[in-house]
């Protein structure tokens, strides 16, 4: 049995973006943003607030978030790791910020240069004073199913993260294969594990499509009833500090598989793929979205 409703999230302005090497123009994510809210995508994760020599990429946060003509209904989601990035963000407004742990020990130490426990106890006061300013938070665990570092990720400690996550205050969470090596039946084992500590309504699925997994991987998390998900448009993105990761999976094959599913994503699948292809020509290379392929070449 399938959900009754999907949500999607667009994190390509964001996670798309931050492993680029050139620099993308401010005015091209700016216009992303705007031509994927014209698709009719309803939450987006725009930018991020970390040390800009650490994700160069992202050093234009604030221009960016200011040069947004918001829609009304579209939530506007950035990245925060700690108390400096929040004031930072909560200055421009988003509706959401998105702390970002991790299940794996050698992975939070390269992507945010601490322990687990360290990147909780930094996270507590950073989510106190964005609810207490009225933004939601959500909470990103990546390496849910395996480390580029460590391997294999013990669905347990998925939920222990989750489970810390909670006790601050966290509202949301975000399973993420960050490397995608997942497959369905560990992808759920993962799911089962935060959903131990959050209800359905709560729980997303982030999957990278590495292995070519993460369309069979996104219908195994909506039979456990999971509704929500990340994706992004072309298939663009990568974290630098997850070697040999390709992009998240296509949010026009995501598309494609929920409306082949009869689920309404409230999304123009004909106009995200022409989204698809604009961003990227402008970055000089091919779509890494089948459907948006497919849609284009009719
Ligand atoms: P650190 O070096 O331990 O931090 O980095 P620090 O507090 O010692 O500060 C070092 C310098 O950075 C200082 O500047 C700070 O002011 C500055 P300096 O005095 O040397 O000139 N700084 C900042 N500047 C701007 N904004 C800030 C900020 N904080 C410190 N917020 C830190 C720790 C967390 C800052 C760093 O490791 C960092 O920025 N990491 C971010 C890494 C990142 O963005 N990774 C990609 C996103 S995660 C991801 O992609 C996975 C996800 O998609 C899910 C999935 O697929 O798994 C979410
Ligand atoms: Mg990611």
């Amino acid at each position: 049995k399938l959900p009754a409703r999907v949500r999607i999230v667009d994190v390509s302005p964001r996670d798309g973006l931050q492993n680029e090497r050139q620099p993308v123009p401010t005015d091209v994510k700016v216009e992303l943003v705007h031509r994927l809210q014209a698709a009719g995508v309803q939450e987006i994760e725009v930018t991020s607030y970390v040390s800009p020599k650490w994700v160069p990429q992202m050093a234009d946060n604030h221009a960016v978030m200011t040069g947004l003509q918001r829609r009304p209904g579209v939530r506007y989601a950035v990245l925060v790791p700690n108390l400096k990035g929040l004031e930072a963000a909560l200055a421009d407004r988003p509706d959401e910020i998105v702390v970002f742990g991790a299940a794996s020990e050698a992975f939070s130490r390269k992507n945010i240069n601490c322990s687990i426990a360290e990147s909780i106890e930094r996270f507590a006061p950073v989510v106190e004073q964005a609810r207490a300013a009225g933004v939601a938070v959500r909470g990103a665990i990546s390496c849910a199913v395996g480390c580029p570092y460590e391997g294999e990720v013990a669905p347990g400690r998925v939920g222990e993260v989750a489970r810390r996550f909670k006790a601050i205050g966290v509202q949301r969470v975000d399973v993420a294969d960050t490397i995608g090596v997942g497959t369905p039946l560990r992808v759920q084992r993962a799911l089962e594990a935060v959903l131990a500590h959050y209800d359905l309504d709560h729980v997303s699925g982030h999957f990278h499509d590495t292995y070519g997994q993460a369309l069979a991987n996104t219908l195994a998390a909506l039979q456990l009833g999971v509704w929500n998900f990340q994706s992004s448009v072309a298939g663009l993105g990568g974290c630098p500090y997850a070697k040999g990761a390709t992009g998240n999976v296509a949010t026009e094959d995501v598309v494609y598989l929920l409306h082949g599913l009869g689920l309404d994503t409230g999304i123009d699948l004909e106009a995200l793929a022409e989204t698809g292809a604009w961003i990227s020509e402008r970055l000089g290379r091919p779509t890494g979205s089948r459907a948006g392929r497919a849609l284009l070449a009719r």
